[in-house]
């Protein structure tokens, strides 16, 4: 057996783990609110036409902050369409997906479901057809206590109590070309902050979030943080990053090894933001909000089919990824970046939640189901909490197309109040186990509670509303522990999560 090891100490921390880095998303794209959280007349379906059985899957990720409602849908989107009397509110076409948006389920609507869900909401303004003001009427139709134009038509539409949501998007990806009112750094750079000034002058409680690039691959990656946070910085809390990854070659080293992408990402942006701190000299620190990341590939074709046959259609079912094996583990390794990196991630969702690229799946009129890439996120989301530490890991590694020094063994390890040592890894050798040793002298006595294994024999197993299970945790051979050194075993292929306590 190859071996690894990790050296860890309660003292070498690298940050409080924010619980809104386990955030997802609902865009009001595809099947994710119709045929997704929303079905009325569905068999589980609650008094508001919520479907239970997938706020039960929901209820599992414990995911405690949902981004809404887009994504590009919310650059061509009026929030006054989706409030009021439902029978009243219009039907649009909209621009981001070619499909008719009935408002059917709006923000009143949506609260009522994120509550049940267990989640807060984190709420994107338009910035893209629209602009400031209509982002500072929105903020105080949600936020103010009344006796106002706006506060005032909420408690008429049946919501006396503020919704008090707290984390606000400034648009969405807008150096896209994709993007309904697309701007230059500059433009979008006086946009975001006009708009931020109104939106906490209504409310000061709020934090909100400026459009990163929409993605590192964009010829603007990079010179648009740094000249829009040139006109922003003050104003703003975070800076969004989005990133999908693909495996369309059919190489999975190369896949599991895009992690290495993403952690240069972070540093790359963190070092932007601190940059412009200094240009400054300013005392305000921008912190990030990786608020769009998952694997997005599968789907790509298929949608392009629906959208030569039935555009402008409700509900189609776009961006229906079905994750494998693999995808899952290349999850948790996401996962595994998010925590490393908790000093400076405060705020992340996995994009999506339901049915659009997302953990859970459902048929309309049918059951509900776990996809492979739930259970990574499920495990972070329940055990990842806490503190972040400082995890010395010595791997064996590989060369890739683009990596080279990618370590076998991706790991982390956080700790709870009670000094439990939660250890998540990924071994991306496609054929050895590894033999990890763990040095956990600094806290005291632990010993090995649970070890939970995700793997399967074929990376590209899925799961089905047939076979629902084909992909699941089980558990992992684990370990023991001796004068303070864990020696666990991490199959070939695999997602550990390994729990410590005393
Ligand atoms: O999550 C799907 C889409 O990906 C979002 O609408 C957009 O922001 C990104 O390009």
């Amino acid at each position: 057996m190859k071996k690894a090891s990790i050296i860890l100490d309660k003292d070498f921390i690298v940050g409080q783990i924010d619980k809104r880095i386990y955030g997802s998303f609902i865009e009001h794209l595809g099947r994710a609110v119709y045929g997704g959280i929303y079905e009325p007349g569905h068999e589980t379906a609650d008094e508001l036409g919520f479907r239970k059985d997938v706020i039960d899957l929901v209820r599992k990720l414990n995911v405690p902050i949902v981004r809404y409602p887009g994504g590009n849908f919310v650059s061509g989107f009026n929030w006054e369409d989706s409030v009021g009397p439902v029978k009243d509110r219009p039907k649009r076409l909209d621009l981001a997906w070619f499909t008719t948006e009935t408002n059917e389920v709006g923000l009143h609507e949506f609260a009522s479901w994120a509550g049940k869900a267990g989640s807060d909401i984190m709420y994107a303004v338009n910035l893209g057809s629209r602009g400031p003001e209509q982002a500072r009427d929105i903020v105080e139709y949600a936020n103010h206590p009344g006796g106002s134009k706006f506060s005032d038509m909420r408690i008429a539409n049946g919501r006396k109590d503020p919704f008090g949501i707290k984390l606000w998007c400034l648009g969405n990806e807008m150096d896209g070309p994709w993007q309904m009112g697309q701007k230059t750094a500059v433009e979008y750079g006086r946009t975001a902050r006009e708009a931020a000034k109104m939106m906490k002058w209504v409310d000061p409680s709020i934090e909100v979030v400026a459009c990163g690039s929409s993605s590192t691959e964009m010829p603007t990656f990079g010179s648009w943080e740094l000249e829009m946070l040139d006109e922003c910085y003050d104003n703003v809390d975070y800076v969004s990053l989005h990133r999908y990854y693909g495996n369309p070659t059919q190489d999975t080293p190369g896949f599991l090894a895009r992690t290495m992408d993403m952690d240069d990402f972070i540093k790359s942006v963190v070092s932007v933001c601190d940059a412009v701190k200094g240009k400054k000299h300013s005392k305000h620190t921008i912190n990030l909000s990786f608020d769009e990341w998952n694997v997005w590939y599968h789907s790509n074709e298929q949608d392009q089919e629906i959208w030569k046959q039935d555009k402008w259609n409700r509900a189609l079912p776009l961006l229906e990824d079905i994750y494998n094996f693999e995808d899952a583990l290349l999850v948790g390794s996401m996962l595994i970046t998010l925590m490393k990196n908790a000093d400076r991630v405060k705020v992340a969702c996995l994009a999506q939640l339901v049915n659009v690229i997302a953990p859970i799946m459902t048929r309309n009129g049918g059951g509900a189901w776990a996809q492979t890439i739930f259970y990574p996120f499920c495990h972070a989301s329940v055990y990842g909490r806490g503190t972040s530490l400082s995890t010395l890991v010595d791997s064996p590694v590989y060369s890739c197309k683009d990596y080279d020094d990618v370590p076998y063994i991706d790991a982390t390890a956080t700790m709870d109040e009670e000094g439990n040592v939660t250890l998540f890894a990924v071994n991306r050798d496609m054929k050895e186990d590894y033999e990890l040793t763990v040095d956990l002298r600094s806290f005291g006595d632990l010993s090995i509670k649970e070890h939970i294994l995700l793997h399967h024999d074929d990376v590209k197993a899925v799961n089905t509303e047939e076979n629902p299970d084909n992909v699941l945790p089980t558990q992992g051979p684990g370990g023991t522990v001796d004068s303070g050194r864990a020696t666990v075993k991490l199959p070939a292929l695999s997602w550990n999560v390994i729990r410590l306590g005393k």
